[in-house]
């Protein structure tokens, strides 16, 4: 936990921000995995660990906006509880520690709902997405599970998204951590990336750094020659020498803030001309994503100036041809360039993303565009000081959707279907580095970027 005043401080902001009535979080409970006493390792809710810091199941925060009151509502520890798991401080303690000096057994939390209930006063609360929170919501507030997302607080989550984008420099602090384990986890794989190894062999390697180093990975990892299939979790095949394995994969610190980073590496260490042409045309687009990053600007304009320099390219390739600024405002780009150039990192590998994408990514200034490609860009706003997020260029060559696009003869005047065809078997390549977008411009999460220029990736074989 950070110091008691860092949530003093977020919860006086929260309610600043709210301005009156109640604001109801639930922590998270054990999750089963086949039967019920086999559990995930538990996971507290990103928005309590925010704003209370206390990582243990069952919990609920009470917080009267009006009355100036923070309520904590759990069960101290029972014998069975220290048997089975050990003994744990008091709950009492903890809440001491985020600045708590009332906590009461959970059984009294609905006499406060009814009360609060009758008196016609509004209850803030956040779209629950755990079946188990959506329940004890729903009890508590007699509102059916299926109504809850419609009937959470706009304004309690868009104070929220507020706050959270926003990191402090203890945040950044844990960030860094991550960060660092994160990148002993790539630079294990990318030096493991020897022809006759498993794919898996390195997956399981670097979980295990992760949890080693931390909590564990942020999201499952992704590690593929198969590069092309955007968040496929096979792990399956052999590493065939020159193939390029591409690993998408992050850390959790032990105060469970991400990490998230892509690298692409040809296994044994050595890019054919080809794919040293094309890694090179990612490698731009994500260092022009560096020169452009600073407030005030849209990362919506970012993403699409990579794009940008990704279709020029591929034009130097003869992949493309015409004009490339008409044909990226076509979105001919997102036929390689399919997702997004980033969304933003916290506690979240994808911030705050439970509250609803596009309140964390757009607002009243940018909304999401419906354009194939762009509609997946998860932040489109204008960056801010304190903003974290992923900048991941990639180009793909996904026969499917080739195919597709060449039946239909789609933006043909801008594309040389049988020069893509031609790639088709590369699979894809994505380079992904961590961003903080400082008072001037930006700086990279970690102490040191990740090997990335081809001389620095041939360099570790
Ligand atoms: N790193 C996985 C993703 O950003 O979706
Ligand atoms: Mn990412």
């Amino acid at each position: 936990m950070f110091e008691k005043e860092i949530y003093q401080q977020r919860r006086s902001h929260l309610c600043e921000l709210v301005g009156s009535g109640i604001i109801l979080l639930p922590g998270n409970s054990d999750s089963s995995i086949n039967y019920p006493d086999n559990i995930y390792h538990f996971r507290q809710d990103s928005h309590f660990i925010y704003f209370i810091g206390i990582d243990q199941p069952d919990l609920f925060i009470l917080i009267d906006i009006d009355a100036q009151k923070t309520i904590l509502f759990g069960e101290e520890l029972t014998m069975d509880d220290i048997i089975w798991t050990g003994p744990m401080e008091s709950l009492s303690n903890q809440a001491e520690k985020s600045g708590i000096t009332q906590v009461m057994p959970s059984s009294a939390l609905s006499g406060f709902i009814n009360k609060a209930q009758t008196e016609n006063r509004e209850i803030h609360f956040l779209p629950p997405f755990r079946a188990k929170n959506m329940l004890k919501l729903a009890s508590l507030l007699g509102i059916p599970a299926q109504q809850l997302k419609e009937a959470a607080s706009e304004k309690l989550i868009r104070v929220v998204v507020a706050l959270r984008s926003i990191k402090g420099s203890e945040e950044i602090a844990e960030l860094n951590k991550a960060a660092a384990i994160g990148y002993a986890m790539h630079y294990a794989a990318m030096t493991g990336a020897v022809p006759g190894a498993f794919e898996r062999d390195l997956a399981g390697l670097i979980d295990g750094i992760a949890l080693s180093k931390g909590y564990g990975v942020s999201f499952p990892t992704i590690l593929s020659q198969k590069g092309e299939v955007l968040h496929g979790h096979d792990h399956s095949q052999v590493l065939e020498k020159g193939r390029l394995m591409l690993c998408d994969a992050g850390a959790e610190s032990l105060s469970h803030y991400a990490s998230d980073f892509t690298r692409t590496t040809p296994v044994g260490g050595h890019f054919t001309s080809q794919k040293k042409d094309l890694y090179q045309i990612v490698l731009d687009a994500n260092n022009k994503a560096f020169e452009l990053i600073r407030p005030g600007v849209f990362y919506k304009d970012v993403h699409l100036d990579c794009c940008r320099v990704m279709a020029e390219g591929l034009k130097s390739l003869g992949i493309l041809k015409g004009n490339m600024d008409e044909a990226v405002a076509q979105g001919v780009h997102a036929l390689f360039m399919v997702h997004g150039l980033g969304h933003m990192m916290g506690l979240d590998v994808h911030d705050m993303e439970d509250l609803g994408e596009d309140y964390v990514g757009y607002d009243a200034e940018m909304s999401r565009s419906s354009q194939f490609g762009l509609s997946s860009l998860r932040l489109g706003r204008r960056l801010q000081p304190g903003f974290v997020m992923t900048v991941e260029p990639g180009l793909y060559f996904i026969p499917a959707l080739i195919q597709k696009w060449e039946s239909q003869k789609h933006l043909a005047e801008y594309i040389d279907y049988s020069k893509a065809k031609e790639y088709i078997g590369i699979g894809g390549i994505r380079l992904e580095d961590d961003v903080l977008v400082t008072v001037s411009g930006c700086r990279i999460i970690g102490e040191k970027r990740l090997p990335i220029t081809p001389v620095e990736i041939e360099g570790l074989f």
